[in-house]
């Protein structure tokens, strides 16, 4: 078949599609198996709610769900593994970390996926390493997986707020969806006693910042 030269065949068959090493998608699929069954549940409902996101965001589903299937590889580890994984990987735990190991569970599957399985796609290692707070420059991609992780329909119970940012997610409007979610969820934290972690406010004065530098000047 002859090519369009401007057409949308033509900006298919130049886009080169991600595929996963071999050796990624082994090493993924062999530490899934061996999370427990809730937990897995929890990952392939993201992986079709981010199917979903990713499309309506514009971004690469492949990445995303290839994000998704590892974001929470490391979520039942223990707080003195996720401590030791971390320094050994390269992280060294803030006071934040050090007191909530489990903020360390991103982190520390995305150090492994780069430096022990040598997976190589930035924005998939990125998106994974900050599920859990987000973080300023982040890009659509960490953006689609970070709101899967949270609207996917297993935790829709915990909040009526949680239907605004999925329907916010789902009408492409991601800054708002996650700034409403962070804001949120660091309400629920301060009510209960516990100090969110910085990188959430940064995030949140980040996406706010780059949203009014869209918009138009005031008159
Ligand atoms: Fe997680
Ligand atoms: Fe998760």
């Amino acid at each position: 078949m002859a090519d369009r030269p401007d057409g949308n065949l033509t900006r298919l068959a130049r886009a080169r599609p991600f595929i996963p090493p071999p050796k990624a998608i082994a090493a993924v699929k062999h530490r899934l198996a061996e999370l427990p069954e809730g937990l897995r549940a929890h990952i392939e409902r993201t992986r079709a709610v981010g199917l979903s996101i990713a499309f309506n965001l514009g971004v690469d589903a492949a990445k995303a769900d290839f994000a998704l299937a590892a974001h929470d590889l490391f979520r039942a580890a223990p707080s003195e593994a996720l401590l030791d994984d971390a320094r050994r990987l390269g992280w060294d735990p803030d006071d934040y970390e050090a007191a909530e190991p489990l903020l360390l569970h991103g982190p520390v599957a995305g150090l492994w996926l780069e430096k022990e399985v040598r997976f190589e796609e930035r924005s998939v290692v990125s998106a994974i390493t900050y599920h859990t707070t987000y973080a300023p420059g982040l890009g659509d991609l960490a953006a689609a997986v970070f709101l899967a992780d949270k609207v996917e329909p297993g935790k829709l119970y915990r909040g009526d707020w949680l239907i605004e940012v999925r329907d916010l997610a789902f009408a492409s409007r991601a800054s708002d969806a996650i700034i409403l979610y962070l804001t949120k969820l660091s309400e629920k934290l301060r009510s209960e006693g516990s100090t969110p972690h910085p990188r959430t406010a940064e995030a949140v004065a980040w996406l706010r910042d780059r949203a009014s530098m869209k918009s138009p000047p005031p008159p």
